[in-house]
């Protein structure tokens, strides 16, 4: 069966889409036959939009799809059984194109599959990573090989788009009494530090409210990937539910300029643009439950066989006549923990 995505899945992978066609373009000249792409968590092959059912692409599919020119290495992680079936999928329409899908936890295959690009003499070649869990499901170690990957005299490290789960968060930290064990240990990981007690503390003492924690929880990622792994700039982008709940954060770090720019522009593209998908989305699933009850709207203007009814061709103001509604800010210094007297802390 295949799996159904919100329609902020679907604009999650537009931006994914748009930012690929120009980190191969804007790559080109650099290195005119090599760029990598590598996918984490590379999911199902088969996906369909939750309002309308129409077929949606997963990210391995865009990869493989950008032109223009194309990606030359593509390296998928994902579990069983689904790393099978992708690479079933991949096999009958993509033969002829360098990818491999490797299976088991992302986490420990990333190295092999990093060692096996340097030894085919593509370590060196413009390299975008996108990690799209589910969860805490991925490690700062792992972070760390990817930003190490192209060693320390290259220009650039592999670009890091990321998702960020931090709503995840408060489900998994208690307000009272201990947190599990294997979710302070996850979120540990993640982050390769336990500093992210400091963020949780606040919050149990009331210094911060949730909304706050949140926001610090993804400043703190971003100040690491800054600091400890030395990226030049990160960026960060909240995406919400129809409902206009928080469901997770998208970060971003690059060091290289051009990258920079451009993410700066699509998340303002994206800040325009969100808003009115999600009112339209709204809107269908309104209509859709009224009609499944037999009213019918004479007014609606909206169709919902019209394939970009939650595209994103949904009437937004253009660049040249509004206001930039995202600016890039550099994370601030995070809130300091003490790992004396913390619990968790060994
Ligand atoms: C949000 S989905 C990815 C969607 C995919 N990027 C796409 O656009 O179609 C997360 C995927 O990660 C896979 N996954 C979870 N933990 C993993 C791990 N440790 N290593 C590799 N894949 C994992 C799950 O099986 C799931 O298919």
């Amino acid at each position: 069966m295949a799996r159904s995505w919100g329609f902020w899945t679907r604009y999650k992978l537009e931006l994914l889409q748009r930012y690929l066609d120009s980190f191969t373009t804007t790559t080109k000249n650099r290195s005119p036959t090599k760029r990598v792409y590598l996918d984490l968590f590379g999911g199902e092959p088969d996906n369909v939009d939750r309002d309308t059912q129409d077929p949606i692409d997963g990210s391995a599919r865009i990869a493989l799809n950008t032109k223009d020119p194309p990606f030359s290495h593509l390296r998928f992680f994902e579990l069983e059984p689904n790393a099978t079936k992708l690479r079933q999928a991949l096999s009958a329409e993509f033969p002829d194109r360098d990818w491999v899908v490797y299976a088991g936890d992302c986490n420990d295959t990333i190295h092999q599959a990093l060692a096996d690009l340097r030894a085919g003499d593509a370590g060196w070649a413009p390299t975008f990573a996108f990690i799209d869990p589910n969860g805490p499901h991925y490690s700062w170690r792992t972070l760390e090989a990817l930003a190490a990957h192209k060693g320390s005299r290259a220009k650039t490290k592999v670009e890091l788009w990321l998702l960020f789960p931090d709503p995840l968060f408060a489900r998994m930290l208690p307000r009272t009494g201990d947190v599990r064990p294997a979710d302070n240990a996850a979120i540990t990981a993640m982050y390769g530090d336990p500093q992210w007690h400091a963020i949780w503390r606040a919050k149990l003492d009331d210094e911060i409210a949730p909304a706050d924690a949140r926001e610090e929880y993804v400043n703190l990622m971003r100040w690491r990937l800054e600091g400890a792994l030395g990226y030049r700039w990160t960026h960060q982008l909240e995406i919400r539910n129809t409902g206009g709940v928080p469901i997770y954060h998208l970060i971003f770090a690059t060091d290289s300029e051009p990258g920079h720019n451009i993410m700066t522009h699509l998340y303002d593209q994206a800040a325009a643009e969100f808003p009115a998908m999600a009112q339209a989305a709204r809107s269908l699933r309104v209509r859709r439950r009224r009609e499944a009850h037999g009213q019918y709207d004479l007014f609606s203007t909206l169709d919902p066989e019209d394939p970009d009814v939650l595209g994103i061709s949904v009437p937004t103001p253009s660049t040249a006549t509004r206001q930039r509604l995202y600016v890039h800010e550099p994370p601030d210094e995070p809130r300091v923990h003490d790992t004396q007297t913390c619990p968790y802390c060994e």
